[in-house]
C-alpha cells in the first residue's frame, strides 16, 4: 500500500498504467471480485482472461471509474480511481460490453459527434469519421442508423470510436467476442497497432488464442480472484511438461516404437496412441535428440514429428479445475444472437 502511494505521488514517471490492490465488488451476497491485484506495465497488452461470470467486468468498470470499489486501491498512471476519477477518465477509453454510441444516428454521425466532442473541427472530424469507418470495413454501412448493425459491426464501431481521441489507456472488454475470423484478425492488428503508437492497452477474453496472440502478460480470473498471472510461456511452464507427437511410416513398428520411447523418456503409463500417432509427455526436451537416434538405430522410420508445450487451454483447465469450452459455446449463441 505504501508502495502505491509513493507512486501516486509521482504519478507521470510510473512504469504501471494500471495497479490494482485488493479490489472487491459484492452485489448482494455474491462476491463477484474478491481482492483483485494487478500491474500492468505502460506500453503493453495486458489479458484477463476467465469464464463467464468470473468478474471481469465488473474489475474493468472499477478500474474505468464506472463503479466503486467496495474495497482495495486502483490506480491509473499513478492516479486513484476513486479519489483523483476526474484525471483517470482523461487518461481511458473503453470499449466493450457497454456501447455508449446512440441507436437512431448513422455510424458517420456517431463518430463524427465523438470527434467533436473531442474538440476536432467540424473537417477533421469528417475526415477522421471516414477514414475509421474504411479501416474497419464500415464504409458502406456508414449511412445507416446503428440499430439496423449486426453484432460485430457494433463492436468494429465500439471500438473505432474508442480510436479517436487514442487515450494513453484502453479498457477493451471481450473485443472480438461473436466476430468472424477475418474481423477479429483485423481487430488484433489495431490492437497491436494502438500499443506500437504508445497507448496500452487491457483486455479481457474467454479466447485463450486471442490471449496467446495478442497479451504480454495474463491473469486468469475465476471465481473473482485471480488464480494466476504471468507471461503465457510462464503460465504454460508452470503446468509442466510439454509432449511429443511423433507417427512411425510402418504401423508395424508402434510396439517397438513405445518401447525405444519408454526407454529413452523413462516414461510408460501415460503413453497414448491416436490414430496411428504416438504421443508422450516429455519432462525434458532435450531427450528429443538421443530419442531420435535410438529410433534411427532400432530401423524405425518417422512421418511426422513434434514437441509441443502445453496450450493455453490445458493451463486453464489445470489451473481452474474446469474448462472453458461450455462457456465458449454460450459464447458463440451470444455473439449470433447479437
Ligand atoms: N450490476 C450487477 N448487479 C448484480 N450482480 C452483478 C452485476 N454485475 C455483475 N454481477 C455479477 O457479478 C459476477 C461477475 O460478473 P462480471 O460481469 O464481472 O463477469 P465477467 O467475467 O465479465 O463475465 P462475462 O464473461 O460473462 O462477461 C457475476 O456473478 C454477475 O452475475
Ligand atoms: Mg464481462
Amino acid at each position: 500500500m505504501d508502495q502505491l502511494k509513493k507512486k501516486g505521488n509521482d504519478p507521470h514517471h510510473t512504469e504501471w498504467a494500471v495497479e490494482a490492490h485488493g479490489l472487491v465488488k459484492t452485489f448482494g451476497d455474491n462476491r463477484a471480485v474478491d481482492g483483485v491485484d494487478l500491474n500492468v506495465r505502460a506500453g503493453s497488452i495486458y489479458g484477463v482472461l476467465g469464464p463467464n461470470g468470473a468478474g471481469k467486468t465488473t474489475t474493468i468498470r472499477m478500474l474505468a471509474t464506472l463503479l466503486k470499489p467496495d474495497a482495495g486501491i486502483g490506480r491509473i498512471f499513478g492516479y486513484d480511481v476513486t479519489k483523483e476519477s476526474h484525471i483517470v477518465r482523461q487518461l481511458i477509453g473503453v470499449t466493450g460490453q457497454y456501447a455508449s454510441v446512440d441507436e437512431s444516428l448513422s455510424a458517420t454521425e456517431n463518430l463524427v459527434i465523438f470527434s467533436r466532442l473531442l474538440g476536432l473541427s467540424r473537417g477533421e472530424a469528417k475526415k477522421k469519421a471516414a477514414d475509421l469507418l474504411e479501416e474497419f470495413g464500415l464504409t458502406e454501412a456508414a449511412k445507416r442508423p446503428l440499430k439496423h448493425f449486426s453484432g460485430g459491426m457494433r463492436r468494429r464501431l465500439d471500438l473505432a470510436a474508442s480510436l479517436i481521441a487514442q487515450p494513453p489507456l484502453i479498457f477493451l472488454d471481450e473485443p472480438t467476442t461473436g466476430l468472424d475470423p477475418r474481423t477479429r484478425a483485423q481487430m488484433w492488428e489495431t490492437i497491436r497497432r494502438l500499443v506500437k503508437t504508445g497507448s496500452t492497452v487491457l483486455l479481457t477474453t474467454q479466447y485463450l488464442d486471442e490471449a496467446d496472440q495478442l497479451a504480454d502478460r495474463i491473469a486468469v480470473i475465476d471465481r473473482g480472484k485471480v488464480v494466476a498471472e504471468g507471461t503465457v510461456d510462464e503460465l504454460k511452464t508452470s503446468i509442466g511438461t510439454s509432449s511429443l507427437q511423433l507417427r512411425v511410416q510402418n504401423p508395424l513398428d508402434i510396439p517397438r516404437a513405445r518401447q525405444t520411447i519408454e526407454q529413452v523418456l523413462k516414461v510408460s503409463s501415460t503413453i497414448s496412441f491416436e490414430a496411428g500417432r504416438i504421443n508422450a509427455p516429455m519432462l525434458d526436451v532435450d531427450r528429443v535428440t538421443d530419442l531420435l537416434i535410438a529410433l534411427r538405430t532400432a530401423g524405425i522410420h518417422l512421418t511426422e514429428m513434434s514437441v509441443q508445450k502445453p496450450t493455453l487451454d490445458e493451463v486453464f483447465l489445470t489451473i481452474t479445475g474446469h474448462g472453458v469450452a461450455a462457456d465458449e459455446e454460450s459464447n458463440k449463441a451470444e455473439g449470433a444472437r447479437a
